[in-house]
């Protein structure tokens, strides 16, 4: 083992982090920093997730890979740290990459060496290259061959080249990777192998020609429900329309893939999340056949905002089911949540007005349905839940019902990001009726909005006291709550 890795596994040991300071579902760094999740897979009947990790600060730095492994998505147990930036070509980090399974029932993983390289005239260049480890489930050895994908293959920018995402489809090995071409802009290149150590580029899969953001990061691609699918992380969005939001976005693109998977054909783009923190995600298959994706439930816009004292920095979102359905992504918490589900309390059908609390409805982890539906024959203007709610604490998501907009709002959540705080986003859909499944975990709110057709995912760094919960109708409208207590 390298010097660095042992440096970082022995750091990692002798920290101490209470199991209340940390949330209950959601993956969070064993000491220090993460981002992206990395080497999301199945592995030996169990799920295993790495991440991008720094655990010598809350801040981000070079670039390690932690580990966790997980039964159910929900309860992760802390591995020793994967992978260190340790050998010539990966110096200046071991940036995000993913897992696969090799033939002989090894557990691969594909990631991308940064280096910082300086020319003859003594300026520098940071190149990236893809590498790839191999291992057991807790020790991986990188391979003399690496980096195995270099410059020598690549049509675009040797500077913005990373995020390779892998799979296997017969005797074949896939990998798409994100690169900068020459206008400036993002492509997903995607590369062929037949023993993981030599790479054939083998076309470009799509590309954003200055339309959707500059750089693309974190490719991901799969088919679902009969659909070719490619999730993205683009930089520098200025998409016109407010269901996107400016700066980094994670956006599903749409479309088929007919015969070798470069021929990828672009129908239909849509946001994956709305909320204020979501970015990077990747997906897995698990041996049931769902199609799961988690994300790093943070903002990049605003990751120096760290909490005081806090000992750990950025989270994953809960693992998401999803789905295709009329063309149209869908996502839901993964089913394994059901069965944390504790105490229910319902109340049917009742009629509000005004600001109301509901007797037994309060708490920061909690899973709860709350269904929206105008009174006979009336028109309310707005709905509005607050959460995490004490004294000058909440934080709140509001249904203009006129205008079909929603809005997430932590302005008053206790930790000000400035501008980064509210969003208001179109609901889609002509329904009638708002359905918000809100799930809470001491430090984050996401909301799935009408069964999974659009997700507002944030953190909230408010007081753990502050647990009440309340209801606020312009207006007069019908609504059924069903709250249950989380438990881990
Ligand atoms: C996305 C990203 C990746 C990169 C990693 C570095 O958040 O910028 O493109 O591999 O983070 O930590």
């Amino acid at each position: 083992m390298s010097a660095e890795l042992e440096k970082a596994r022995g750091y990692e040991e002798k920290q101490e982090i209470s199991k209340e300071e940390r949330p209950v579902f959601h993956m969070t760094p064993r000491i220090g920093w993460c981002n992206d999740p990395n080497g999301f897979s199945v592995y030996q009947g169990e799920y295993h997730l790495f991440y991008q990790y720094h655990p010598y600060s809350t801040q981000w730095g070079p670039m390690h890979w932690g580990h966790c492994r997980s039964r159910d998505l929900l309860r992760w147990e802390y591995l020793p740290a994967a992978l260190a930036p340790d050998e010539d070509y990966d110096r200046d980090g071991c940036f995000s990459g993913s897992a696969a399974v090799t033939e002989d029932g090894r557990h691969l993983l594909m990631y991308t060496g940064v280096q910082k390289v300086y020319q003859e005239d003594g300026s520098a260049q940071t190149l990236q290259r893809q590498c790839v480890a191999v291992g057991d489930g807790l020790n991986y050895v990188k391979s003399a061959a690496n980096p195995v994908i270099t410059e020598d293959q690549l049509p675009g920018s040797p500077l913005d080249f990373r995020d390779p995402k892998i799979w296997k489809d017969g005797n074949t090995w896939y990998a798409v990777v994100a690169n900068r071409t020459s206008d400036g802009s993002g492509a997903i290149l995607l590369y062929k192998s037949t023993d993981i150590q030599h790479w054939m580029l083998a076309g470009t899969v799509d590309r954003s020609a200055n339309q959707i953001g500059k750089m693309w990061e974190c490719p991901d691609f799969f088919t679902l429900d009969g659909q070719g699918v490619l999730v993205i992380s683009p930089q520098e969005v200025k998409l016109e329309d407010r269901a996107y939001r400016e700066g980094n976005e994670v956006i599903c693109l749409i479309g088929s893939v007919t015969g070798e998977a470069s021929s990828f054909v672009r129908r239909s783009m849509e946001p994956v999340d709305q909320g204020l923190d979501f970015y990077a995600p990747q997906t897995l298959e698990s041996p049931d056949g769902r199609r799961i994706m988690i994300g790093w439930m943070q903002a990049w816009e605003t990751s120096k905002f760290v909490p005081e004292g806090q000992k750990w920095f950025g989270m994953m979102s809960l693992p998401r089911e999803l789905r295709i359905r009329d063309g149209k992504l869908f996502q839901n918490p993964v089913r394994e949540l059901d069965a944390c589900r504790k105490n229910p309390v319902e109340y049917r059908n009742i009629h509000m007005t005004g600001t109301q609390t509901l007797s037994g409805i309060k708490g920061r982890i909690l899973d709860m349905i709350v269904t929206v539906r105008p009174e006979e024959g009336e028109k309310y203007r707005s709905f509005t839940v607050r959460l995490a709610q004490s004294g000058r604490y909440y934080t709140s998501l509001c249904y203009d019902q006129e205008r079909r907009e929603l809005t997430l709002d932590r302005t008053h959540a206790g930790l000000d990001h400035g501008m980064m705080d509210r969003r208001t986003v179109p609901v889609t859909g002509e329904q009638e009726e708002l359905k918000l499944r809100l799930i809470l975990d001491r430090f984050s709110v996401e909301a799935f909005v009408n069964d999974g057709r659009q997700v507002l995912s944030a953190v909230i760094y408010t007081p753990q006291e502050a647990d009440g919960i309340s209801f606020d109708v312009d207006g007069a409208c019908r609504l059924d709550v069903e709250k249950y207590d989380l438990e881990g």
